[in-house]
């Protein structure tokens, strides 16, 4: 497989803390990578050694066989980097953030100009091109920050947490965006504190704690290893909660828990059980108001992996 990026055992301190304990990351070309997280477990840290914004104290780093500490140079001309906290000048318009961009990469201005509209328009940010940065809603920034990494047509690009704080509608325009680079051939590698974010977008998915990896797998591997996922009922009639249980009981094999009043939940290990419950839920007439497959959180999964929460009870 040709790599698109990779790295070998890096590691990165910080006076006493170790942002990086030896970690190995690699996707292959046109892939998506996620790196899975919680605050704190080195995921900025290693996204910035591998945009050559910060040097390993140990390991090697390399962008499509171009070392990140020897050729730094190269390696800038094929990435794009989407920082966890944005790059654009809060004072200039959407169109000039993007122009400064293109002209620092050596594009005319002319060219630049016409990247930056190009840009825009596929962004949804057409109209607000010619509005200051800091008039722009969270969703508006995310998608400029975005378009502000893809200027150059990187080949490879690190997408930082690009979600976080995001809502849900929001959420998905940045999913689809992700998605469309896909589809042109571009590399990427984004971190994420949310397993459904990794399992929505990256191909392969390696787990990060304390600066290691101690999970990597594709996201139906992980899923397994935490236990899958949970199917979530709740009837329309409540009278019918019993013949839902019963259903759900027969598809899983469990016994179905109830977190709420009028809903059941049960856990499930393969994908299929989720179709089998809709279609037998319809067979047998029985209405309902919220249908779900719910993935384990990162909680969860960490949980499974560690037998820590992510957040930490600090003794005071
Ligand atoms: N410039 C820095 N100076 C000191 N400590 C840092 C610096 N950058 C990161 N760290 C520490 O390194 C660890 C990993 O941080 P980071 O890579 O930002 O994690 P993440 O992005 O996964 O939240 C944390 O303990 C953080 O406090
Ligand atoms: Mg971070």
């Amino acid at each position: 497989m040709n790599l698109a990026f990779e790295a070998e055992g890096l590691v990165k301190r910080f006076g006493k803390t170790t942002a990086l304990a030896g970690i190995d990351l690699a996707a292959g070309q046109g892939t998506v990578l996620g790196v899975l997280g919680p605050n704190g477990a080195g995921k900025t840290t290693a996204v910035r050694i591998l945009a050559t914004l910060l040097r390993p104290d140990a390991g090697r780093a390399a962008v499509r066989g171009v070392d990140v500490v020897k050729d730094a140079g190269r390696v800038r001309r094929m990435i794009g980097l989407t920082g966890q906290y944005a790059s654009v000048d809060e004072d200039l318009t959407g169109m000039e953030n993007l122009v400064l961009i293109g002209m620092l990469l050596d594009l005319c201005r002319v060219d630049a100009k016409a990247r930056a509209a190009e840009l825009l328009k596929e962004f949804g940010l057409a109209e607000a091109g010619s509005r200051p940065a800091k008039t722009y809603s969270g969703g508006m920034r995310r998608r400029l920050d975005l378009a502000a990494s893809l200027v150059g047509r990187p080949d490879v690009i690190y997408l930082d947490e690009p979600t976080t704080g995001l809502d849900p509608a929001k959420r998905d325009d940045v999913w689809n965006i992700i998605r469309s680079l896909v589809t042109d051939g571009v590399t990427v590698l984004l971190t994420t504190q949310y397993l459904e974010e990794a399992d929505a977008l990256a191909d392969d998915i390696s787990v990060i704690d304390h600066g290691k990896v101690i999970a990597h797998g594709s996201p139906a591997e992980l899923k397994q290893v935490v236990g899958g996922q949970t199917i979530l009922v709740r009837p329309t009639d409540p009278a019918r909660l019993a013949d839902a249980t019963a259903i759900l009981a027969a598809v899983s094999g469990r016994e179905p828990e109830s977190p709420a009043r009028g809903v059941i939940a049960v856990p499930v290990d393969d994908d299929t059980a989720f179709t089998t419950v809709v279609g037998r839920l319809d067979r047998e007439g029985i209405g309902v108001t919220e249908l779900s497959l719910r993935l384990p959180s990162l909680d969860e999964v960490f949980f499974t992996l560690t037998g820590r929460h992510t957040v930490e009870e600090t003794a005071a």
